[in-house]
């Protein structure tokens, strides 16, 4: 983030009355207007098929910025925010519509005084994106390839080959660097930390590789299920959902070699070595590298949950994955043999994503039986708890060398600083025009080749032992199995 002045702006959202727009999107640009890192002019041109009135729907949107903004919500400062917003009555389908868009901005550039820049945010389902591509190539909404960029949500396509599809079309009205493919796991302040915390110290860097690092864990467990998302979700599957983009990415953080600078494609070039170095899992040993599982009935906090297979808009004998365990090797010189778990699921017994970097233990060890060693661990909490743990072995207080494990901590909320969300971050990456943190064409397809294997033995092999794990668990009991066969354990 830096304090560019930025050009005049109107930012156009698809799918401004959906639910990623009330819960992330106002809030975000609510949040970035009152740090005054909106540019100075702005509009936000909301677009929905309902029918809103305009005051109307700002109302709608202040109603749920007071539900979901970081900052407070008061009447001073929403008096200035509401004046940007402006709802537009939009059918995706509908070439006029876009003939309409095209002359509203117009005319709020008209109020600029300057061609303002365009940055279109599609915040809609995966299979309208390449209709609303193609609308605003044939009204060339777009035409300023300097000025013009689009958002575009994840997934990004739903297999490799869709991917590539997604990407042929959108070159058409696209040149690359227009394209911000949106994770917003990278926008997390915790994740952004990684590069920091390996590039920017020297004491950790010489010791992150194979000849020290026993193994790599990452989990992403949430406590929430499908919520209102069933459609969407029966359709999409914790693989495609979080591996092959959130987890994946945060694998990239870990794993990639030191950027020769911070330009966005030179740390995008290290993030696509580190994705074609992972060892593609072979078509008959999925089982032996990969678990899934869906959620059955539980309880979480004290609380009754229902099974999957019972929530709305899920077939009672859906086959579809709430949770995903994988091991994937990489090879490459820093990583040969190093095993990465990655693992993801729904109504799981806490909302935790983290990181463990589990060092080797000691080749032998000075100390009598009595004190056993633990090996040396690093713990970077992404969320909800913020912060970065080293375990180490020290000597309990006292006359006898007695050892105990301790931990060092830099915790984030210590700092007093005000963390902005990953949304906020992105937002204004994409309107200063910063492409680092957004996924780069070849990025994707990768990403959706690593994980193809998986997707179509799932796909071709209906999973009969769903539902296998209770809602409130750490999922089915072959996640444990995948890592205790190579002597580890989650952790
Ligand atoms: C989204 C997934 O990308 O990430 C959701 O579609 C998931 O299913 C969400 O719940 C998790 O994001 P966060 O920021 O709450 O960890």
């Amino acid at each position: 983030m830096s304090d560019k002045q930025l050009n005049a702006t109107n930012i156009i959202i698809f799918g401004a009355t959906g639910d990623l727009a009330k819960r992330k999107l106002f809030p975000a640009f609510y949040n970035l207007f009152l740090d005054g890192r909106l540019p100075e002019q702005f509009n936000i041109v909301a677009l929905g098929r309902s029918e809103y009135e305009n005051q109307n729907f700002r109302n709608y949107v202040k109603t749920h910025l007071e539900e979901f903004s970081r900052n407070k919500v008061t009447e001073e400062d929403w008096g200035h925010f509401e004046s940007h917003i402006t709802y537009f009555r939009h059918q995706l389908n509908e070439e006029p519509s876009y003939s309409a868009l095209d002359a509203k901005l117009d005319e709020l550039d008209k109020a600029f005084g300057v061609r303002g820049n365009r940055l279109f945010y599609l915040s809609i389902g995966p299979d309208f994106v390449s209709v609303i591509s193609n609308h605003i190539k044939t009204t060339a909404l777009a035409s300023d390839s300097d000025k013009d960029r689009i958002i575009i949500e994840k997934p990004f396509g739903h297999d490799k080959k869709s991917a590539i599809e997604l990407n042929q079309l959108l070159s058409q009205t696209f040149e690359e660097k227009q394209i911000y493919r949106i994770d917003h796991y990278l926008g997390k302040e915790t994740v952004q930390n990684i590069l920091a915390f390996r590039f920017g110290n020297s004491v950790f860097e010489p010791l992150w590789n194979q000849q020290y690092i026993e193994s790599v864990q990452i989990t992403v467990a949430e406590e929430v299920g499908v919520e209102s998302r069933g459609s969407f979700y029966e359709k999409t599957g914790a693989l495609r959902d979080m591996v092959q983009n959130h987890l994946l990415q945060i694998l990239c953080m870990v794993a990639m070699e030191p950027p020769a600078s911070l330009e966005a494609d030179e740390i995008r070039n290290r993030k696509v070595d580190v994705l074609k170095a992972i060892r593609r899992i072979p078509a008959d040993k999925v089982s032996h590298y990969a678990v899934r599982g869906q959620y059955g009935k539980g309880v979480i906090n004290g609380k009754e949950q229902k099974g999957y297979r019972e929530e709305e808009e899920i077939a009672p004998d859906s086959n579809t994955e709430t949770f995903v365990a994988a091991k994937f090797y990489m090879d490459n010189e820093r990583w040969q043999n190093v095993p990465f778990y990655l693992r993801t699921g729904k109504k799981m017994a806490e909302k935790q994503s983290y990181i463990v970097v589990q060092f080797k233990p000691l080749p032998h060890s000075t100390f009598s039986d009595a004190n056993p060693l633990k090996a040396n661990r690093l713990i970077i909490n992404i969320q909800p708890l913020m912060d970065i743990r080293l375990q180490f072995m020290t000597k309990k207080q006292g006359v006898s060398m007695e050892l105990r494990p301790v931990e060092m901590i830099f915790d984030y909320f210590a700092c007093k600083e005000d963390t902005p969300e990953a949304y906020e971050t992105l937002l204004q990456d994409a309107l200063e025009g910063d492409l680092t943190l957004f996924m780069r064409s070849d990025q994707v397809e990768e990403a959706w080749d690593v994980v193809t294997t998986i997707q179509e033995n799932w796909e071709n092999h209906k999973a009969e032992s769903f539902p296998n794990y209770e809602a409130g668990s750490w999922g089915p009991k072959e996640s444990f199995e995948l890592v205790e066969r190579q002597g580890h354990s989650w952790v």
